[in-house]
């Protein structure tokens, strides 16, 4: 028998809602982003979000039960993000799965953001020959597995022993790399995201003009939650020195570029230092662990020299889902929300937001 499972994802600014049956086949995947409302406050104005998440959640959910052609009855559980992510902006998918739990009896699961972007590895999308894992499993237990989740909110490297076996080995101790990425773009004025708009300047730049010097972090009981410093990440220097670039390069009196800035270069510098940075450690990791394969997600994966050095560095496989799973979507949760109910989790109506859940401790 199918197991059907619909998901709710509304941690930032996409409100999403999916349809997957046995935590592999994708039956719909809608997201409605909010990525027009936030673009000229440059980043993600966390009351607009809630607000739109509440205007759109109910025609979301709809579309995704009508394109996955899904009667209620045929759900086996609906699964819903419960954090990390904006308070306001959660609530409004909890609810909403606890209304149709409440009204379709069905058994609520809340899952974790950062595992749901793990789990969208074992999606099975038409059109895409599958990831790795799935081809690991074929040949029996496809553990152990490093996850690298690179996104806005989250620069994190995941050790992942078993479902539901998490251990978190490497996180920034300041900016994610995505929002590093947006914030730089902002100080360049190349517009909003700007991981797309760092990495096009970046093509036309000289990627070796300027060295941004490796940060220097230690552990310290209020930053680190691992084990070894050599795998924490750090971003808020390399935003710095790029400011400071602007200013000694014909920045304008307010720190601005002006049309004689090397913007391209300052680009490519910075998209150079940091994807290095995230490579070495994922590197690092995945052979202190001996993985089987180093599964990517999050926005930040869309990178293509990330992609590039990933792929020539590693010794190990290497998995990038199709760019529509690696963003922000509801299907990974449905795949995450099903391996945790085969695992006999549930939840049930008492189920509250949790903005600061971590993966793995
Ligand atoms: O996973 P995501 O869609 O949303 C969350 O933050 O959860 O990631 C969005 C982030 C943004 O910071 C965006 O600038 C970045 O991913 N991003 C990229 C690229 N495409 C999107 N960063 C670098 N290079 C890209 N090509
Ligand atoms: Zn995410």
């Amino acid at each position: 028998m199918v197991v059907r499972v619909l998901a709710i994802e509304t941690s930032c600014d996409e409100t999403a809602a999916a349809v997957v049956d046995d935590g592999a086949h994708i039956r719909s995947n809608v997201v409605a982003s909010q990525i027009d409302l936030h673009r000229r406050y440059g980043g993600v104005f966390p009351e607009l979000a809630s607000r739109a998440h509440l205007e759109a959640i109910a025609a979301v959910v709809d579309q995704a039960m009508r394109e996955a052609n899904a009667s209620w009855p045929s759900l086996s559980a609906v699964a819903v993000t419960k954090g990390p992510g904006l308070p306001g902006s959660l609530v409004v998918g909890v609810n909403m799965a606890k209304g149709i739990c409440l009204a379709r009896s069905l058994p609520l699961i809340g899952v974790n953001h950062l595992e749901g972007h793990i789990y969208a590895h074992w999606l099975q999308p038409s059109g895409w020959a599958g990831s790795i894992v799935r081809r690991l499993e074929a040949l029996g237990s496809p553990f152990p597995l490093l996850a690298l989740i690179v996104s806005g909110g989250h620069t994190e490297l995941v050790l992942m022993h078993d479902h539901g076996r998490h251990e978190l080995l490497g996180h920034t101790v300041d900016d994610a790399v995505g929002e590093a990425f947006d914030k730089v773009a902002r100080m360049l004025g190349l517009g909003y995201p700007g991981g797309p708009a760092i990495q096009q300047a970046a093509q036309a730049g000289d990627p070796h003009r300027f060295p941004f010097s490796r940060p220097r972090i230690s552990l310290s009981p209020k930053t680190a939650r691992v084990p070894h410093e050599a795998l924490l990440f750090s971003f808020s220097g390399a935003k710095t020195h790029a400011l400071h670039l602007i200013r000694e390069h014909h920045g304008d009196a307010n720190g601005k570029p002006t049309h004689r800035t090397p913007v391209n270069d300052i680009a490519a510098s910075f998209q150079e230092a940091v994807t290095n940075w995230l490579v070495e450690k994922t590197v690092l990791a995945a052979e202190m662990h001996k993985v089987k394969a180093v599964l990517v997600g999050g926005g930040v994966s869309a990178n293509q020299a990330l992609r590039q050095k990933l792929t020539a560095q590693l010794g190990a496989a290497v998995s990038f889902p199709p760019l529509e799973l690696c963003t922000d979507n509801a299907a990974m949760i449905a795949a995450a929300g099903y391996f945790a109910f085969m695992r006999g989790v549930r939840d049930d109506l008492s189920l509250d937001v949790a903005p600061d859940l971590k993966l793995g401790l």
